[in-house]
């Protein structure tokens, strides 16, 4: 589970961040930061971070013209960014540039947010369903040269069926029960999501707001 469990660092700062990554030492190896702690703190937490040996998760989305976001992959990957997430909508040329520039690090696109509904999508004007939106850019991710995507718990049994057993999913949207009590629309279990196939899920808030979260990580160690 160590090297299977992504630590969302959402916090508003540095001494916050470093507490939590010393709570979790012990059970926890691949640290997410995203716009919360990097909008502050810059790289320092990732220097931090990769001196005490942790895998480090950049995830600031990135969607943007082309030789932007192959700036931005080109730094990422000089910084030893072991994964970084970008826009699968940002289209197809901006993922090939991206993939030139990836080095080792993984790049990981991001589908559909699991916060929106399909009401929301529809709002927005996508004339998709969820499921056929996800898998299309699934399959255009994977056609550019993306490591994986980020999806949601019940849709990774689908993903890796059509793109192939190599192609990774992360899974966000994780609570320890399945009732959807905050922003996150379509939530699913560590099990759940392990099961489906996930080979790595995103736990933000569920670890650093459960005062039993190491031991629910023990337990769930125990299980896989
Ligand atoms: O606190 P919680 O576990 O809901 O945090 C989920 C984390 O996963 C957040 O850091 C969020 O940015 C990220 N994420 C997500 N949905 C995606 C991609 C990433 O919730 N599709």
């Amino acid at each position: 589970m160590k090297n299977k469990i992504i630590l969302a660092l959402d916090v508003k700062n540095l001494g916050e961040a470093e507490k939590i990554i010393e709570r979790f030492s012990g059970s926890i190896n691949i640290y997410k930061v995203g716009p919360f702690l990097f909008y502050r703190s810059g790289w320092k937490i990732i220097d931090k971070l990769k001196k005490q040996g942790k895998r480090v998760f950049l995830d600031l989305k990135i969607h943007d013209i082309p030789n932007v976001v192959k700036e931005g992959v080109k730094i990422a990957a000089e910084k030893g960014i072991d994964f970084f997430t970008l826009h699968i909508s940002a289209g197809k040329t901006a993922l090939r540039e991206a993939v030139k520039e990836k080095g080792r690090m993984k790049l990981l696109g991001v589908t559909v947010l699991t916060s929106l509904s399909q009401e929301d999508l529809q709002g927005l004007g996508w004339k998709y369903g969820e499921k056929e939106l996800i898998l299309r850019l699934s399959g255009i991710a994977r056609e550019s040269g993306i490591d994986g995507v980020i999806a949601g718990g019940r849709e990774v049994q689908m993903i890796k069926q059509a793109t192939g057993g190599n192609f990774l999913v992360i899974t966000p949207g994780i609570r320890w029960s399945t009732s959807p009590l905050d922003d996150q629309k379509r939530v699913s279990t560590p099990q759940e999501a392990f099961s489906q196939g996930a080979d790595y899920i995103v736990m933000g808030r569920s670890l650093i707001l459960d005062a039993k979260a190491t031991e629910k990580l023990q337990k769930l160690e125990n299980l896989f």
